[in-house]
């Protein structure tokens, strides 16, 4: 993978770690981080060997204390329109990417980086995580997916409060209301998790995984049946090799071995 400036990227096993480092702009995404997030995401796309994916934020304060602000001033009702699907395409690339991505939230995740930790497909937060969308601070509203994902996360009611009042939550609230899937103690904790979870998932039939996310996703767009993806996708599984394996595997007592064909 190519060098990037603003992130780190490593892997232990067949975990992808991508760090954005911009520490001393509280991580905040501007376009040429979000550049080289398209760059990457879209590299995983194409790698069979990354069966997960752990994102976080360098240093202890912040995950991504949103869009880089510096970078508004040119923005207007012309151009503001691309900005915003831009990231949305990005942010959606996450999202559907077959390869499962946990956000490892430490510290601030605002604004843009909400939103970035809602486009993966789980979230595992520190103890000092505060999420917020401040957006209406600045006079505008989320523009990354934000008002989508948190109405399908938190619902509608606390979607309202949450965008409308611009309060930050700590990570228990999060996690009560279902933005976060587990909170851990500190940021080497809420790797462990992650990792785990992950080991978990590579441990599956890939199609299967593949499919699931599809599935999983297609609940919230409106051009799509999501029972129909699912049926297909139903089918499509029992149509490949790890299937038969895992049955027999179960019907044999004994572990599967998943080839992801
Ligand atoms: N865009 C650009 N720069 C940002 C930023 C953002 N979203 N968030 C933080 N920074 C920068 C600050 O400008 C500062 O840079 P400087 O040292 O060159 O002045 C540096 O990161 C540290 O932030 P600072 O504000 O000094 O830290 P703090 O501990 O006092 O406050 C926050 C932390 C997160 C509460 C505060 O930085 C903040 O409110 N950030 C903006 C959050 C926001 O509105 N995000 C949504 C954008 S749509």
């Amino acid at each position: 993978m190519s060098d990037f400036q603003n992130l780190l990227l490593s892997t232990s096993g067949n975990i992808l770690n991508i760090t954005i480092n911009r520490e001393s702009k509280l991580n905040a995404l501007n376009q040429a981080t979000m550049l080289e997030l398209r760059q990457v995401i879209q590299s995983i796309y194409e790698d069979t060997d990354i069966r997960g994916v752990i994102l976080t934020g360098a240093g202890e304060k912040a995950f991504v204390a949103g869009a880089d602000i510096s970078e508004f001033t040119d923005l207007n009702e012309m151009n503001a329109r691309k900005f915003s699907e831009d990231g949305q395409e990005i942010f959606d690339l996450i999202e559907n990417c077959h390869t499962p991505i946990i956000a490892v939230v430490n510290g601030f995740a605002l604004g843009g980086g909400s939103e970035l930790a809602m486009a993966c497909h789980m979230r595992v937060a520190t103890e000092d995580a505060k999420f917020g969308q401040p957006e209406v601070n600045l006079g505008i509203i989320p523009g990354y997916g934000g008002t989508q994902r948190l109405t399908q996360l938190i619902g509608k009611g606390r979607a309202f409060e949450f965008t409308m009042t611009a309060e930050m939550i700590d990570a228990r609230t999060a996690l009560a209301w279902g933005l976060v899937n587990h909170v851990a103690e500190t940021k080497d904790k809420a790797i462990e998790i992650a990792t785990s979870i992950l080991s978990k998932i590579a441990s599956k039939a890939p199609i299967a995984i593949e499919l699931a996310v599809e599935c999983i996703n297609a609940v919230f767009k409106h051009d799509e049946n999501g029972y129909q993806t699912e049926a297909n996708a139903f089918a499509k599984c029992c149509g490949t090799e790890d299937f038969k394996e895992g049955a027999a595997a179960f019907l044999e007592k004994r572990a599967p071995e998943f080839k992801g064909h």
